[in-house]
């Protein structure tokens, strides 16, 4: 839909994903802030706001590039103008190695690599495009996602990529995404610097072996502020931060940084005293992991989504909402509910200043 610019969010038509940017500014100003007091570098993860405009600000403001998940987004970004793009995932096939290249004579990627069936197609495709493109390897600090284990297994396929022509290797990375939601009392800060030194020994042995490791990348918003302080570490990728949401606040237990993206919702039925029903369900903003949170009241909790239908438990002081009568909400989980929109409503100071199409939606490829 598009609206005049500055209307409020109550002529928006419902549901809007609305994004306030004063609060985002803010947020990416913080971890640029804790980024600097820890002398490591920002390199945000791109997959949660997938907007180039969103990456130059991240940029403009200290981060030295930004993350992908998908050959598709870095592809978005570098379009915006985006130079140093880290692709955190593995690149196969025929077609994807063929639109690296492309990408690589327009940006300067960074792929990552876990065996040497990745590495070798990608060494043939860049060498025969004349290119040389980075790499970085991934190692598997505990998530038993992807990655080569830490240590001798990480050197060996290491040795093996210096000697690969079109590749430079410039470090390693893992993601303790495993870690995110062990309760701060049962350790959570040992466990992540116990896994975060696994790849910081590997560094090690690395330039032990001769073998240069400028990168040692990491992180996600669910651990940032442990993992700044981890030795050896010189960049993190925490992403869904410039949004916060109620995952990372509850569960995560991240206590700083403010709520920047919202649904606002309408009361379509109030079919029994404590319930109300709104028109956001999980078709609009994504719940699983944690539910969404309803701003500035704490008499009003969302219980069920269905599709097209968010289910509202109401104590009694609620009990006079109406149908008609609007919510903002904060979605369970942001990088999961941005999926869910074609724009981004951008507001400042309570007024609709753009509207900005979340670009790299779709871009699974
Ligand atoms: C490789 C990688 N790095 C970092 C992150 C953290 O992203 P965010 O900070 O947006 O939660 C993820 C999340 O899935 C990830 O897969």
């Amino acid at each position: 839909m598009t609206y005049p610019l500055g209307i409020a969010k109550a002529e928006l038509d419902t549901p809007a994903l609305c994004l306030d940017l004063d609060v985002m500014e803010a947020n990416i100003t913080a971890v640029v802030g804790t980024c600097r007091r820890h002398g490591v570098g920002w390199r945000p993860h791109a997959k949660g706001h997938k907007v180039a405009a969103i990456a130059r600000a991240e940029l403009t403001a200290g981060a030295l590039g930004v993350t992908c998940a998908k050959l598709a987004e870095a592809e978005v970004m570098a379009a915006g103008g985006v130079r140093d793009i880290l692709i955190a995932n593995l690149i196969v096939g025929p077609q994807k190695l063929r639109r690296l290249a492309e990408l690589a004579r327009r940006a300067d990627p960074i792929v990552c690599i876990d065996h040497l069936d990745q590495a070798r197609p990608l060494s043939r495709a860049m060498a025969e495009a004349g290119l040389r493109v980075r790499v970085i390897i991934e190692v598997d600090i505990g998530l038993a996602r992807v990655g080569v284990a830490p240590g001798e297994p990480a050197l060996a396929l290491a040795r093996e990529l210096k000697s690969l022509p079109g590749l430079q290797l410039v470090g390693i990375m893992g993601y303790e995404g495993h870690l995110l939601t062990v309760p701060e009392c049962e350790g959570k800060a040992d466990k992540i610097a116990q896994a975060l030194e696994t790849l910081a020994a590997t560094r090690r042995e690395l330039e032990a072996a001769d073998i240069a490791c400028p990168i040692v990348s990491c992180a996600g918003t669910g651990s940032y502020l442990h993992s700044v302080r981890q030795p050896g570490i010189t960049e993190i990728q925490a992403g869904g931060a410039i949004f916060m949401d109620a995952y990372y606040r509850h569960k995560c237990q991240v206590p700083e940084l403010d709520f920047a993206l919202t649904v606002v919702a309408t009361v379509v039925s109030r079919p029994a005293p404590q319930r109300a029903i709104i028109d956001a369900g999980r078709k609009t903003m994504h719940g699983d992991f944690q539910s969404p949170q309803v701003v500035g009241r704490d008499d009003v909790r969302i219980v069920r989504l269905s599709a097209e239908h968010g289910e509202l438990e109401l104590d009694p002081s609620a009990q006079n909402l109406k149908i008609g009568d609007r919510l903002e909400l904060v979605p369970g989980y942001a990088d999961l509910t941005t999926v869910l929109h074609d724009q981004f409503y951008c507001f400042r100071g309570g007024r609709l200043i753009d509207i900005w199409p979340i670009e790299a939606r779709g871009k699974l490829t």
